[in-house]
């Protein structure tokens, strides 16, 4: 009983986490021109997209890990190459803690298809991104 008490309690604290405004509103200006095209083939609404990014809660369903996949290809962080040009996304969210960036990098021998590997990605720098 006492270990369920601290259990939901460590889930509280962790779902109070939040990725800061500033980093929020730039991803989602990046974001924007292809919210549209991604978010209609995949099922994705603006709504949920920006409350993902806020709670940092990514839903690990194919329909968001695809989602996911279409906006950072059409972003170029992810190339034609099945490449993360990590400097895309330096450029276009500058509030990304570099080393944040460079960390959340799969490996590129691991064959994932893009959607997971996408998905790995983005929730890697949610969790990175967030604060209490
Ligand atoms: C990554 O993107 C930058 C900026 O758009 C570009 O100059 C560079 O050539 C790209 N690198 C790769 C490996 O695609």
């Amino acid at each position: 009983m006492k270990r369920f008490g601290l259990v939901l309690l460590l889930m509280c604290i962790v779902g109070s986490k939040k990725v800061p405004q500033r980093i929020v509103d730039s991803w989602i200006n990046m974001v924007k021109p292809f919210q549209e095209v991604c978010g209609k083939t995949y099922g994705i609404s603006s709504e949920l997209a920006r409350d993902v990014l806020i709670n940092a809660n990514p839903p690990n369903e194919r329909s968001y890990q695809c989602y996911s996949s279409c906006i950072i290809r059409e972003v170029g962080y992810l190339t034609h190459n099945r490449i993360f040009n990590i400097t895309v996304l330096m450029e276009k969210v500058p509030f990304i803690p570099q080393e944040l960036i460079r960390r959340c990098v799969p490996d590129a021998a691991s064959d994932d298809d893009l959607c997971e590997k996408s998905y790995k990605n983005l929730n890697c720098l949610l969790q990175g991104m967030a604060e209490d």
